[in-house]
């Protein structure tokens, strides 16, 4: 598996997993439109070829602000998101996210790879209405 930046030519594999992962899942026009402003990232987990997972993330004064990581079905539990994290955490001083608090396979991975709870935002997500978890990772507090 190698990690590497996302090209256009990525995009159908992303809506897939999008699709897969999301209920407001991107299609692949906005996917294009995402690559192309200057403050987004976007790093692919790729394997034979193939985008397996990604991580996308708003870099606003040296802070990422992650806005999705998703690893397709069938290549779970291999440690591929946690080496897309970082991946991040490598070119990052400070990263941030917010996840639903029901997501607990997504907070037990920030919490393996070092980031801490921040706090709660009360009924934060709609469909359905649930609290986000805010959890930040910042280089020199690990
Ligand atoms: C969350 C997600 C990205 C994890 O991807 P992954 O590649 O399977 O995760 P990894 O294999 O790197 O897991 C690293 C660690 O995270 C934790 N973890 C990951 N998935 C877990 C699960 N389903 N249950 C419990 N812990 C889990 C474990 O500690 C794991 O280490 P271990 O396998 O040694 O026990 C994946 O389940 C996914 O795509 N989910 C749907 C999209 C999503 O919810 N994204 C997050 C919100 S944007």
């Amino acid at each position: 598996m190698i990690i590497r930046k996302i090209t256009e030519n990525d995009v159908p594999f992303l809506a897939e997993i999008e699709e897969q992962c999301f209920a407001d899942c991107r299609n692949e026009n906005t996917l294009r439109d995402e690559l192309k402003y200057d403050y987004t990232v976007y790093y692919a987990a790729v394997e034979d070829n193939k985008v397996v997972g990604y991580v996308s993330g708003n870099v606003i004064c040296g802070e990422c602000d992650i806005t999705r990581i998703a690893v397709e079905a069938n290549f779970r539990r291999k440690g591929i998101a946690k080496a897309l994290l970082d991946f991040l955490k490598n070119k990052t001083e400070k990263i941030t996210l917010e996840v639903r608090e029901g997501n607990f396979a997504a907070i037990a991975l920030y919490e393996k790879c070092g980031f801490k709870r921040d706090f709660i935002r009360k009924n934060y997500y709609k469909d359905p209405i649930e609290n986000a978890v805010l959890m930040s990772f910042e280089k020199e507090r690990k």
